[in-house]
């Protein structure tokens, strides 16, 4: 059966600041999904948030960028936004950056990954979702899962995989229209390092199998400042990844984040901080942070979903965050110093720019 995966996400209002959505408001926003899953709109559901962020992963059968199923999240996020206000939420309808519905929620700020697929016998996936970070904070995770076999045994043991899978790399930093490039592992792998290290300008739109052409994971790539036209809070990403088989299996694609890379985001949208892992429905609290990472492992036939396995709530991933908990101490000692702030042009507010602005008047030139 084919069937499509919507994950679509948005910061709608929080708790005391940007920690966690409020009992009221989930409640609020499983309404008129349950409703569509009874009227048949959709063949399954789950809710969860990650941080301040809300997170709707929906089955169905209608394709990607189905006006239907994008209707029914912005409405869902619409009507969310109403109790975030009554009950006077930090930011409420933050990531909602405009005031219509024009047949696709693409451009209007939530951030959205679909795939649709033929399903596999078995069909095991994954959903990734982080807060206080930017697109490219999957940059090295996903590189090191498809591309390294010092990560991904796969890539030797499997023949395969060994074939490698075709990049789609978006070039986020351009506004008006879409700049992609389309690079292949393993012959193009230095070329996709060189522009994956650059988290704030390139990342990942999706990545496809070479041996089957098959869809292996998609990603959001929302810029809301893009969108906006001035930072409005950090983007937030979300991932599809489906595993095992000719994929990269579930494991190699976690090991990554026992790395706990620092990434862009942390207090006000505006510093470097590591990225820890952490179990679902998680806030975030130090300095406003660290930015955080979860992911749910599904399997899924006929659309109907099992139970989500929390793949970080394991004693193991106690450990990695410790460990980024002190990777977090450690660059917070060093305050605004690069590169503990982010650059001129990633910062979330304008105050620096002002005082540059400012200053720059008082410069002379010396003989
Ligand atoms: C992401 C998020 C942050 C905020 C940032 C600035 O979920 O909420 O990126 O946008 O912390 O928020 P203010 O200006 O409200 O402190
Ligand atoms: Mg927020
Ligand atoms: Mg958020």
């Amino acid at each position: 059966m084919k069937i499509t995966l919507s994950v679509i996400k948005a910061d709608i209002g929080s708790i005391g600041g940007h920690i966690k959505p409020s009992e009221a408001l989930l409640e609020e926003v499983e309404r008129p999904i349950k409703t569509a899953l009874r009227n048949g709109k959709i063949i399954d559901y789950r809710i969860t948030y990650t941080g301040d962020d809300i997170a709707l992963l929906m089955t169905h059968t209608k394709g990607e960028v189905s006006e239907v199923i994008h209707q029914l999240a912005w409405n869902t996020f619409i009507r969310g936004t109403k109790v975030a206000k009554q009950q006077g939420l930090y930011g409420a309808g933050q990531d909602l950056l405009k005031d219509s519905f024009s047949g696709n929620i693409r451009g209007l700020g939530p951030a959205i990954a679909e795939m649709e697929f033929m399903e596999r016998e078995n069909e095991p996936f994954m959903v990734f979702a982080a807060d206080k970070t930017s697109p490219g904070a999957y940059n090295l995770p996903m590189y090191l899962a498809f591309c390294d076999p010092m990560n991904t045994p796969g890539l030797l043991l499997s023949t395969k995989m060994g074939k490698g899978y075709k990049f789609t790399i978006l070039d986020v930093s351009e506004t008006g229209h879409d700049r992609i490039v389309e690079l292949n592992s393993p012959e193009d792998i230095y070329e996709l390092a060189a522009l994956l290290r650059d988290n704030d300008k390139f990342c990942i739109e999706a990545v496809h199998s070479r041996v089957s052409g098959d869809v292996a994971m998609v990603q959001s790539t929302t810029r809301l400042r893009n969108i906006a036209g001035k930072y409005v809070g950090k983007d937030d990403p979300v991932a599809i990844c489906r595993v095992q088989k000719d994929f990269p299996a579930t494991g190699e694609f976690l090991a990554p984040y026992a790395i706990g890379h620092y990434v862009a985001g942390g207090m006000r949208g505006s510093h470097v901080c590591p990225l820890m892992p952490v179990k679902q429905n998680t806030g975030v609290s130090y300095f406003d942070g660290p930015p955080v990472v979860s992911c749910a492992a599904y399997s899924v036939h006929g659309g109907k979903l099992t139970e989500a396995a929390d793949v970080f709530d394991q004693p193991f991933w106690d450990e990695i965050r410790s460990q980024v908990s002190r990777k977090a101490v450690e660059i917070r000692r060093q305050g605004f110093s690069d590169p503990a702030m982010l650059p001129y042009d990633e910062l979330e507010y304008g105050g620096i720019k002002e005082v540059i602005e400012k200053i720059d008047k008082k410069f002379k030139k010396r003989k």
